[in-house]
């Protein structure tokens, strides 16, 4: 996919790298980048060689403005944009993946900017980084997953201040509020996100998929029923001993 609206490269050591290519927009998510996406997810569901992917935008001045304004309005109909959506539903492919997803996130993060970073495991930022959810003054709501998942990573009482004001946060309040993991100096985002890539990807393979499923699918349960899958896990790792993929 070297001339489409998403790059994506495979690294050695088991680190897939996805680029949101579309700078001159500050890589707004048109319908051909859902679908190319789509693609990719599914393509990486299906190679064993990889096991982290860390997401990234082209540019200097963006993660991704979210989706892109040109296109609202022109489904051919409401039934077919929602039968579109639920057809191929990049944020539910995306959560559901056993591979680590890294966002190294730069610049703005608006709407389907930052709802993609939220389906990631876990955000990098750079300091210059700002994560908003306009959708709401646009009249819209946010259709990406982020009345699910930005409540996931922060306070309910921040996730209702930024979708109803529309206001963006800055990196230091993404941080202290859990939307981010990290945040470093611009320069320093994507040696950080390698690092951490290499680091996870370095590490059992077996171990790495089912820890990802105990904390993920564990968060939805009760505590006991998250200790009693928690003890299935355990056991099926014990029982691929020598953990292979
Ligand atoms: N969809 C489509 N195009 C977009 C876009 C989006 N979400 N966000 C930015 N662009 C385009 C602009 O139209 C402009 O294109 P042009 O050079 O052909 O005119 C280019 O990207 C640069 O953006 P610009 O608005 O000129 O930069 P800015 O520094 O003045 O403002 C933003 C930056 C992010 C504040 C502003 O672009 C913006 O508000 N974008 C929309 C964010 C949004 O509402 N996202 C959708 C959420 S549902």
């Amino acid at each position: 996919m070297s001339d489409g609206t998403v790059l994506y490269e495979k690294r050695d050591g088991g680190v897939a790298w996805v680029t949101l290519n579309r700078p001159d927009v500050l890589n707004a998510i048109n319908m051909r980048m859902r679908d190319e996406l789509w693609e990719l997810m599914h393509a990486v569901r299906d190679d064993p060689d990889v096991r982290v992917v860390v997401f990234k935008g082209a540019g200097e001045r963006a993660f991704s403005a979210g989706a892109d304004i040109t296109e609202f309005g022109t489904a051919p109909s409401i039934a077919e944009a929602r039968r579109a959506r639920r057809e191929r539903d990049l944020w539910g492919l995306m959560l559901s993946l056993d591979e680590v997803l890294i966002a190294a996130v730069h610049g703005y993060a608006l709407g389907a900017g930052v709802e993609l970073p939220m389906c990631c495991d876990i955000r990098i930022a750079s300091t210059d980084a700002t994560f908003g959810l306009p959708e709401v003054s646009l009249g819209y709501i946010p259709s990406a997953g982020g009345t699910q998942t930005l409540p996931r990573h922060v306070p309910p009482g921040l996730a209702l201040q930024m979708i109803l004001t529309g206001d963006p946060i800055d990196s230091s309040r993404a941080l202290a509020s859990g939307l981010v993991q990290k945040v470093v100096p611009r320069e320093r985002l994507y040696a950080e996100a390698e690092e951490m890539a290499d680091a996870i990807a370095a590490r059992s393979a077996a171990a790495t998929r089912l820890t990802k499923r105990a904390i993920v699918d564990g968060a939805e349960l009760s505590l006991e029923s998250g200790l009693a899958l928690e003890s299935v896990l355990v056991r099926r790792a014990l029982e691929t001993a020598s953990l292979p993929r």
